[in-house]
């Protein structure tokens, strides 16, 4: 991040810059050029934007993010794509292909969440990615409270380590959220979660693993605190929904967290996360079709027509859902395996080398695919400024203050844990040597845990969101 000037107090304007790099070297348009530009100088544009920045992904030293990582698998995909792009999936009179792809992400979801079996009466859908997945999953609550216990103050219980779509989706659907403190163990305190519980709960959440630091809630203590109170269970798979189940089959005992587990009522998981699909899929799993009903919308008395659309979106690209089914069936069980035991390999060999050598630094909980640390002694931003100086792209978190690393395919090899491990060591020495600088990454240092930093850091975050909408400010 480039440094501030006296002009730019917030170090806003820098930052925005920071959105456009293409400025000068590329035409920027504000209008539809009026003659079409070539074909060709449009491809080889597009391909140094690419170029250049899957030069970065590609170096396997991102966390999170990119997580397949092989351009092979990819290219695969994209022909898939290709077959499909102009495709509307509601046209199912004209490509039923798309109900055999979607059936069978769903099929093959439920089968790896264990949703399946004789007497199942589970079901699914797929959306465009995790958010509209809980955004979805909220509104199904809500419609079911609604109809089948008259609740009209709605309100969901959440620990407040779920990830925040949750809060927006309640945001934009009228949801009171309740957040649950964590325990000393960085895990919902199941106590406090209860007393949050009243009659106008439409459901409680757990995660599995929530974002912040990839820790698996205690689903199955959530599953009866549900079952007591008879409402559903969301568990949040987004994140570890299309990995915990291979790292398990691997034989790594962890916290039960799928339908196997009494009380739980629906699944989020991501296939354009571990499901090494293209962006833009996610599976919402739920245990009953009657549940799944409440998302159905029907409007009968339109002009144009008798309108049924079973979830948030209206025309839908026949190109990701082949494609997401692609992933599947490409990877199969065993490459999901495999892959699953890399990245746990490469998360147990992180956790043990920073508990080991790093005494600075304090890992959170017990992690199982995503690293999380903390630290009493340094400034954790100043390390995370000198590994992004290292070429690492760290999460920065707050509440605590500490870093996380989402391990996925291209940063699951030894070498690059080891190089990781030697980095950090040496950032956290940079943090040692420079306590007391303001960190450049993390900008916001300082602001965020008041609540008057709050709602300046608001005001900039809203500032920032306009830029990412604009073209580049002119100088
Ligand atoms: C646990 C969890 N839930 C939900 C989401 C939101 O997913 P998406 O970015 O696909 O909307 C994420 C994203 O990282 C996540 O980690």
């Amino acid at each position: 991040m480039s440094e501030s000037t006296a002009n730019d107090a917030n170090g806003m304007d820098s930052i925005v810059n920071e959105l456009y790099p293409y400025k000068d070297s590329s035409t920027v348009f504000a209008s539809i050029p009026e003659v079409g530009r070539d074909v060709q100088e449009v491809l080889n544009e597009v391909h140094g934007f690419a170029a250049h920045e899957d030069a970065i992904g590609d170096k396997g030293q991102v966390s999170g993010s990119l997580y397949s990582g092989d351009h092979d698998h990819y290219h695969v995909l994209s022909q898939i794509f290709e077959e499909f792009a102009h495709v509307n999936v509601l046209q199912r009179d004209m490509y039923p292909s798309a109900t055999k792809f979607e059936g069978e992400i769903i099929a093959m979801a439920l089968e790896m969440l264990h949703g399946n079996g004789p007497d199942s009466d589970a079901c699914g859908v797929v959306t465009s990615g995790g958010s509209e997945s809980l955004i979805t999953a909220l509104y199904t609550y809500r419609e079911q409270a609604a109809r089948e216990r008259g609740v009209r103050q709605p309100n969901v219980v959440i620990p407040k380590t779920a990830h925040v779509a949750l809060d927006k989706g309640a945001h934009w659907l009228g949801i009171e959220v309740r957040h649950a403190p964590l325990g000393e163990d960085y895990l919902v305190d199941l106590t406090k979660m209860e007393e949050l519980i009243d009659e106008n709960t439409i459901a409680i959440v757990g995660s599995a693993g929530n974002y912040a630091h990839g820790l698996i809630d205690p689903i199955p203590e959530l599953g009866q605190m549900a079952l007591r109170h008879g409402i559903g269970l969301h568990v949040d798979g987004c994140l570890g929904g299309f990995l915990l189940p291979w790292i398990a089959e691997n034989g790594v005992e962890i916290t039960p967290w799928d339908f196997r587990v009494e009380g739980v009522t629906s699944i989020s998981a991501d296939t354009h996360k571990y499901g090494y699909a293209l962006k833009g899929t996610s599976t919402l799993s739920y245990k009953t079709k009657s549940l799944r009903s409440y998302q159905y919308f029907t409007f009968p008395d339109w002009p144009g027509g008798l309108y049924l659309s079973p979830g948030f979106a209206g025309s839908r690209s026949g190109g990701l859902i082949a494609s997401t089914w692609a992933s599947l069936v490409l990877m199969g069980k065993s490459g999901y395996r495999k892959a699953a035991k890399e990245i746990y390999d490469a998360a147990q060999q992180m956790v043990i080398g920073i508990r080991n050598e790093i005494p600075e630094l304090q890992v959170i909980g017990d992690p199982i695919f995503l690293v999380a640390f903390t630290s009493e002694v340094v400034d954790i931003y100043l390390v995370n400024d000198e590994l992004k100086a290292r070429g690492w792209r760290m999460n920065a978190l707050q509440m605590p203050a500490a870093l996380h690393f989402c391990i996925t395919r291209p940063n699951a090899h030894p070498e690059v844990i080891a190089r990781f491990l030697q980095d950090l060591k040496a950032a956290v020495a940079y943090a040692s040597t420079h306590s007391g600088t303001p960190a450049q990454t993390g900008a916001m240092y300082g602001f965020g845990g008041t609540p008057k930093g709050n709602a300046t850091l608001a005001f900039v975050m809203g500032g920032y969101l306009d830029a990412m909408h604009d073209l580049p400010p002119s100088e």
